[in-house]
């Protein structure tokens, strides 16, 4: 067993590399930190206003509340919907940008991207009501990159947010519009919430938490209109098969690593990288190595097959290959300490947006208008670091995993099609009603090193495989599958139940593919999550139930950002069962807590629940599954 808190070969022999050359990695740091502090850790801590921090002291007379007299309740649900503020501001934000970006394409003012998926295109345009009849790609283009751009600004609170009532069924809808949780525009939204939760305002924590869930609500809308619009402007991920781990570092050409989340620059490095191979070759490297860490790698993953080399906790790890010429970083998720890993190396670590800096990088101010001069102007310098490299310095992990990713929903239903040519959702309908696979689990979300990284990730995947459950995947819990050895068709041997082979037999007999479908469907980044809510939408549909009652269960066991709070939270408002792995700070307050984790099922069909063992994790999102199948059939 390592001494390390990983499952990952190849990352326990960088830790050991990280060791002998005296970094301190993000492992030591998280050692560093225990033991946390009580109050911060249960969420019973304010810091809202400068009389803080006020904790709460229930023994201490006068100490039960915070000085301006906020009750336990109120401070854990202020601090949890500030968290879920944080997380729709960076999805909503980053679905903004991709949203000027086609809007501008199809303006004619970017000479670098443009439409490349017409069929998406017209598939949203229809969806959310934008004329196609007649028109060409780019009049259309322009309207739906408005109505996307109108998400943000609509302060008149009777209209609501477009991508949120054009996708979610009309049962789910009417619940949110009763509990007032329906959001109109998303910059009106998070103000409001701030407002709610300044000091001296809300007190009530259902009201709090209520205001948390609009914005949660806001979270899924640009989540779901950044992959839209991506898939627009970059195409929909089809079936790939790469690598993953460490190994996909290659010492004999120039390594790039693309990471962060917004693929408007990392798709202009995979593309320049193809017709400057030579370039790298007149520097003595036998070409250009791209790979990619967390979701920026997910969305170069999806639709250009690009290898994964790490996921969010072991990203430094990357670096201390000695190998890693470039890391284009641009937005969420990027460890600050990167800079100090390449200080160990000949690395450059090049910052790419306006609002992520880090001191002592390189920073390419990132220019829509010319983005394919930037990325050559990026893969450059990194054939110059590599000129720089010191040989004797490199140790790459000889380990890789081959990888079946790719599967955005459009390529799922592209499968299902090969069985069932007239009504491809049905495949899974039968195979649930038949009690073939007893559901689907949607595996998600970060890394968190109060845990042992990628652990319960794949611990959970392989006990709910073995108890016959469809498995979706995304975001760095995705990676682990992959950097693990499974994802791919060997692993459905080696994991999955009798009913799920059966399952996976029949698709693969059918599916035309050149290799065997992996036992989990990568569906693509963190922001991309509302692919797998479109199909539980459609699930419910076709099996004539509301979203609350389809046997789906939601499994974050590393959750850490507040990304991952807001996609929890919608989670719930949107019917659906959500394990996160570490206890999370709303225990502080029980009656908060019970909110989150009980009441929330009366209302809105969905709840939390917290669970830091896997085995125990597993157990419960099994039993879930079982009791709405077993009601689905009592209703019958
Ligand atoms: Fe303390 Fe109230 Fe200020 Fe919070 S808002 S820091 S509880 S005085
Ligand atoms: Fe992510």
């Amino acid at each position: 067993m390592s001494e390390y808190k990983t499952i990952d070969v190849a990352a326990t022999q960088m830790l050991d590399k990280a060791k002998e050359i005296g970094f301190l990695t993000t492992f030591d740091r998280a050692k560093a930190q225990e033991p946390r502090c009580t109050f911060g850790n249960t969420g019973i801590c304010c810091r809202i206003c400068l009389q803080g921090p006020c904790r709460i002291l229930p023994k201490k007379p006068g100490g039960n509340k915070g000085v301006c007299g906020a009750a336990d309740y109120t401070i854990v649900a202020r601090n949890t919907v500030r968290y879920i503020a944080g997380g729709a501001a960076a999805h909503s934000d980053h679905g903004r940008e991709i949203a000027e970006t086609l809007l501008h394409t199809a303006e004619g003012k970017l000479k670098d991207y443009q439409v490349t998926d017409v069929d998406k295109l017209m598939y949203v345009a229809k969806n959310i009501g934008v004329e196609t009849e007649g028109r060409d790609a780019n009049a259309i283009a322009k309207d739906v990159a408005s109505a996307a751009l109108a998400e943000f600004g609509r302060i008149n609170e009777a209209e609501e947010l477009t991508w949120l009532k054009s996708y979610a069924p009309e049962n789910t809808l009417n619940i949110w519009r009763k509990t007032t949780v329906m959001p109109s525009g998303i910059n009106l939204s998070l103000a409001k919430l701030l407002h709610q939760t300044h000091v001296g305002n809300d007190s009530d924590p259902v009201n709090i938490i209520f205001g948390g869930l609009k914005v949660a609500l806001c979270d899924i809308d640009g989540q779901h209109l950044a992959t839209d619009l991506s898939d627009i402007l970059f195409g929909t991920g089809v079936p790939v098969v790469t690598e993953a781990n460490l190994g996909a570092i290659k010492a004999d050409k120039v390594n790039i690593a693309v990471h962060g989340h917004n693929p408007l620059l990392s798709q202009m490095v995979v593309k320049a990288a193809k017709g400057m191979q030579d370039e790298a070759k007149a520097a003595g490297a036998t070409g250009i190595n791209l790979v990619g860490i967390c979701c920026t790698g997910n969305e170069v993953l999806m639709r250009e097959g690009v290898a994964i080399a790490t996921n969010f906790a072991t990203q430094e790890l990357a670096v201390m290959t000695g190998a890693m010429d470039a890391m284009v970083v641009d937005v969420q998720c990027i460890m600050p300490s990167l800079r100090s890993a390449a200080e160990c190396f000949h690395t450059k670590i090049v910052t790419t947006s306006p609002i992520m800096k880090i001191p002592g990088s390189y920073h390419y101010a990132f220019d829509e208008a010319r983005a394919m001069d930037s990325a050559k102007e990026i893969i450059r310098l990194a054939i110059d670091a590599y000129k720089a490299r010191d040989k004797a310095k490199v140790s790459i992990p000889n380990i890789t995993n081959k990888v079946v990713a790719g599967f955005s929903l459009e390529a799922m239903l592209n499968i299902f099609k090969k069985v069932n040519p007239d009504n491809p959702i049905r495949v899974i309908a039968d195979a649930i009603e038949s009690g073939e696979i007893k559901g689907i689990a949607a595996l998600i979300g970060c890394n968190n090193l109060k845990g042992t990284h990628d652990q319960n990730h794949t611990a959970i995947a392989q006990e709910l495989a073995k108890n016959d459950v469809l498995l979706l995947a995304g975001g760095c819990s995705a990676q682990a599958h992959a950097l693990a050895g499974m994802m791919n068709g060997e692993a459905v041997q080696q994991y999955a139940g009798e009913g799920l082979k059966k399952f996976y037999a029949r698709l693969n007999a059918a599916s035309g593919l050149t290799t065997d479908l992996p036992l989990m469907f990568h569906m693509g980044s963190c922001v991309d999550y509302s692919r797998m809510q479109v199909l539980v939408n459609m699930l419910a549909a076709e099996m004539g139930l509301d979203n609350s009652e389809v046997p789906y269960v939601v499994s974050a066991p590393e959750a850490m950002s507040e990304k991952a709070v807001a996609i929890g939270a919608w989670n719930v408002a949107y019917g659906n069962p959500t394990h996160v792995g570490v206890i999370a700070p709303t225990v502080g307050s029980q009656l908060v807590n019970d909110v989150v984790t009980k009441i929330a099922e009366d209302v809105f069909g969905g709840y939390f629940f917290w669970e830091p063992d896997a085995a125990k994790a597993s157990a419960r999102l099994i039993d879930i599954l079982e009791e709405r199948n077993w009601k689905n059939v009592m209703r019958k």
